[in-house]
């Protein structure tokens, strides 16, 4: 049977086996899905030893994109874009084919809730690897504007000049930001320790669009304190873990799987709904 799994560390707890499990018996797609979870200084071994013994694809997750990035033969464009590699796939010539899904995964879950990007003004919250995947995605959808801003300014200075080519991309600190924006994007990683992104509550009113790239069993930090001052539309990012999913079952298999039940599913696993 075709083998995949996602290396990460910690991965214990990854929904990708779920969610994968649920895309082959839909499509009816023959193939395993499992975890491995390297040593830190082990990725590059352990990557090489599964696509030796048979395996035909994966997906990379935190700490290793980055890594996966330098480790293939080959870059999709939207890979060598987000200096990442989420999904590689052996290809029948035997080259491994490094390509970034979650970019991908965020607009098509933005778009699935209905969230206009084009001609719009977007913010984006942080300048790390989450926020280099999604700019290109995003600039390709034609908003109006798009800001960076991060805690760190020189690094959103450097992802806006990185990727002025492709559209109207700014970089301002929290403190210069002046809206109305009609979406907010939290690319941070600040929801993991329950911390806030430094946003005047003034930049959120109630016909804002707020994401925020993380997700749990219950409202994210940002997304709970943007709904308390007043944001009706928010979104956390277990939509784009399925919507990334999916492009990555699409590249290995050819074929897409629905993500509508399969993310009812999952909220029933986490116990969301
Ligand atoms: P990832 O690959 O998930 O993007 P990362 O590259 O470590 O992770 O980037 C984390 C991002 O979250 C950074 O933009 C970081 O800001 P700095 O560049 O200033 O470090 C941002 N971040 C993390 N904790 C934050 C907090 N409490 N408030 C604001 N930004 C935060």
């Amino acid at each position: 049977m075709d083998r995949y799994l996602v290396f990460g560390h910690p991965v214990r707890h990854s929904k990708s086996p779920f969610i994968h499990t649920l895309f082959a018996r839909q499509t009816q797609q023959e193939l395993e899905y499992g975890l491995a979870e390297p040593a830190i200084d082990e990725f590059a071994h352990a990557l090489r030893t599964f696509f030796d013994q048979g395996g035909k694809g994966c997906n990379v997750t935190v700490p290793f994109k980055e890594q996966a990035f330098t480790l293939v033969d080959r870059l999709s464009p939207r890979a060598k874009r987000a200096g990442a590699v989420n999904t590689i796939k052996l290809t029948d010539d035997g080259v491994l084919l490094g390509d970034n899904t979650d970019g991908a995964g965020l607009v098509a879950d933005l778009k699935s809730h209905g969230v206009t990007l084009a001609d719009s003004r977007i913010l984006l919250l942080g300048a790390g690897g989450a926020a280099r995947g999604a700019l290109a995605p995003l600039l390709a959808e034609l908003p109006s504007e798009l800001v960076i801003a991060n805690r760190t300014h020189a690094k959103a200075q450097q992802l806006a000049a990185e990727f002025c080519d492709l559209g109207h991309v700014t970089a301002q600190t929290y403190e210069q930001l002046a809206g109305p924006f009609d979406l907010v994007i939290n690319s941070t990683s600040a929801s993991l320790q329950g911390e806030l992104p430094p946003l005047a509550p003034a930049l959120i009113h109630t016909d804002i669009a707020i994401y925020d790239m993380m997700y749990g069993a219950s409202d994210t930090a940002f997304v709970g304190w943007a709904k308390r001052q007043g944001a009706r539309q928010t979104m956390d990012g277990l939509g784009m873990l399925v919507e990334q999913a999916a492009e990555a079952f699409t590249v290995w298999r050819g074929i897409r799987p629905g993500t509508k039940q399969v993310l009812r599913e999952l909220k029933r696993n986490l116990g969301v709904i």
